[in-house]
């Protein structure tokens, strides 16, 4: 004999396991991009415009490397009235301390894995190297 008591409260919670992935989504927009940590320091402005940066760090990070390192053009950017010397080290990472908490949480969704800290060290692992 089969025992309706269990089968019906079964099959519904295999059918809501099943479909899970379905109903997530509804409720979560797939789109959505990670929360990233905004700079502890608290300033308020990027080198450019929040949206440009999403857009095109990439970018931007290969054409500072070639003005340094090509062009010897050490140029520095100005931030709210504040100097940083073009570079990963001494402009983002002064701002975006926790490498880990904003770069990484958005490379990690989109499975990308920039290759650069193969020599440039993060700000925790200069911390370390320096005490
Ligand atoms: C094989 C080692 C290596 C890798 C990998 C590497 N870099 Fe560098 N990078 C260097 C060295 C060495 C310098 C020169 C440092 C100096 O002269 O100040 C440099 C300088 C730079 C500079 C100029 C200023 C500075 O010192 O920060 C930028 C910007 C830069 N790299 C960005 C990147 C980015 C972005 C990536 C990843 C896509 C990357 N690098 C990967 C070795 C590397
Ligand atoms: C002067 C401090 C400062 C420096 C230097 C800086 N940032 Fe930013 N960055 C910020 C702040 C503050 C925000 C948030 C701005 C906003 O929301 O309007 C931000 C936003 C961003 C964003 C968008 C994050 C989001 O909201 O999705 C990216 C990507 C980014 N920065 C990457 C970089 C990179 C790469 C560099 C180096 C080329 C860099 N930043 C240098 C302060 C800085
Ligand atoms: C708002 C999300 C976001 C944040 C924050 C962010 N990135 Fe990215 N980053 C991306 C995406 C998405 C790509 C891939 C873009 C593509 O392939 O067109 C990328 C690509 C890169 C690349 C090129 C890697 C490659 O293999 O082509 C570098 C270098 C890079 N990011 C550096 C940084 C650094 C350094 C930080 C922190 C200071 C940072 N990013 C923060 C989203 C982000």
């Amino acid at each position: 004999m089969y025992n309706k008591g269990t089968i019906i409260p079964g099959l519904i919670i295999f059918v809501l396991l099943v479909t899970f992935p379905l109903w997530f989504n509804a409720f979560s927009t797939a789109s959505d991009v990670p929360k990233v940590e905004l700079p502890p320091g608290g300033e308020k402005q990027c080198v450019a415009p929040a949206a440009e940066m999403r857009a095109s760090h990439m970018v931007m990070l290969n054409e500072w490397r070639d003005e340094v390192l090509r062009d010897g053009k050490r140029t520095a950017v100005t931030v709210g009235g504040k100097e940083y010397r073009k570079g990963l080290q001494m402009a983002c990472m002064e701002c975006h301390t926790n490498k880990e908490k904003f770069c990484d949480s958005c490379h990690l969704y989109t499975s990308v894995k920039p290759y650069c800290w193969d020599c440039h060290l993060t700000p925790g692992q200069a911390k370390k190297e320096t005490h």
